[in-house]
């Protein structure tokens, strides 16, 4: 195959990317997207501040644009996502208690059920746990309201959009040794003993220099499909340039295809100019929309 989503697709798996709406009218941009790509999440468009702005006030346009891009293009979408710590609207982040919980709720199912039958799987909740060596749970608004907000949510969304895969999201979740790591493995697995609806674990895997690709990479993943679950990479970048930058990048596509149920790659972004990271050219192409070392080396291990 000469591109990502068909070598991909070879081995029945997809190849994504990040899109901002506001790019959708630049040719070097769609054409690249067009062309590479059969998996898209909205970088924005379809959090809670872009979604619902003010309290049961719901507003899809942007994050539409590129659903609709998406479809028309034959590609799927991942939704991304329902409920965050970050990026909340004003009105949410002044919430707390039993109120905050029904106003998360009826987010998910507004959304959800807004996009049903569209979406092949949702990031239901994003990055609930605290980095470092403890493996507690992140000290949010969302977790004020009681230990279980992350299996409500996942009920909500389950049964606003029965077809969609849902989806625990999280980054510092690479390294097998990691308390993080161990903490969401941990919470899946009683998830999936207590029938919980769960079908995917995503690794956002932000990479750089003091956060390198694991060597037990692929002991992660695997660990994880073994709870009966998908996993999928959702927001690759990877900080640096020529083949360090491709040795790196082939480690993470390898990782990904040793694990039957890893179903699928998405970067973070489509050109280096394109990233939400300030510096480190962390993604496939460059600023002109060329193909950087790192591609030629995922597209050769894909
Ligand atoms: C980032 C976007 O790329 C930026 O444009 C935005 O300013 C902040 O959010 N983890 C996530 C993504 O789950 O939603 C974040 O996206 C990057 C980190």
């Amino acid at each position: 195959a000469t591109t990502l989503a068909g070598a991909a697709q070879e081995s029945g798996r997809y190849y994504g990317t990040a899109v901002a709406a506001g790019r959708l009218s630049d040719s070097t941009y769609v054409g690249i997207l067009n062309r590479e790509f059969d998996m898209v999440t909205a970088e924005n468009e379809m959090k809670l501040d872009a979604t619902e702005p003010n309290q049961n006030q719901f507003t899809f346009t942007n994050a539409d644009r590129i659903v609709n891009h998406a479809i028309g293009q034959g590609k799927r979408v991942r939704g991304h996502t329902l409920a965050w710590h970050s990026q909340q609207p004003g009105w949410m982040q002044r919430m707390e208690g039993s109120a905050l919980r029904q106003a998360m709720l009826n987010h998910i199912t507004r959304v959800a059920t807004y996009y049903r039958g569209k979406i092949y799987a949702w990031d239901v909740v994003n990055e609930a746990f605290e980095d470092g060596s403890s493996g507690a749970r992140r000290n949010s608004n969302l977790q004020r309201t009681g230990n279980d907000w992350i299996e409500a949510a996942f009920r909500a969304a389950r049964s606003a959009d029965p077809g969609a895969k849902l989806c625990y999201n999280d980054y510092n979740t690479d390294n097998w040794s990691h308390a993080k790591t161990q903490a969401v493995y941990r919470m899946v697995q009683d998830f999936k003993s207590r029938g919980v609806p769960i079908d995917c674990v995503g690794f956002q895997a932000h990479f750089n220099s003091g956060n390198p690709v694991p060597s037990n990479y692929h002991t992660t993943l695997q660990n994880f499909a073994n709870l009966g679950v998908d996993v999928q990479i959702t927001e690759l970048d990877i900080e640096g340039s020529g083949t360090t930058q491709a040795d790196q990048y082939r480690g993470v596509t390898q990782a990904c295809l040793a694990v039957t149920r890893c179903t699928g790659i998405t970067v973070w972004g489509i050109r280096d100019t394109d990233s939400w990271r300030a510096s480190g050219t962390p993604l496939l192409f460059d600023g002109s929309g060329n193909k950087k070392p790192a591609y030629h080396a995922v597209l050769a291990a894909l």
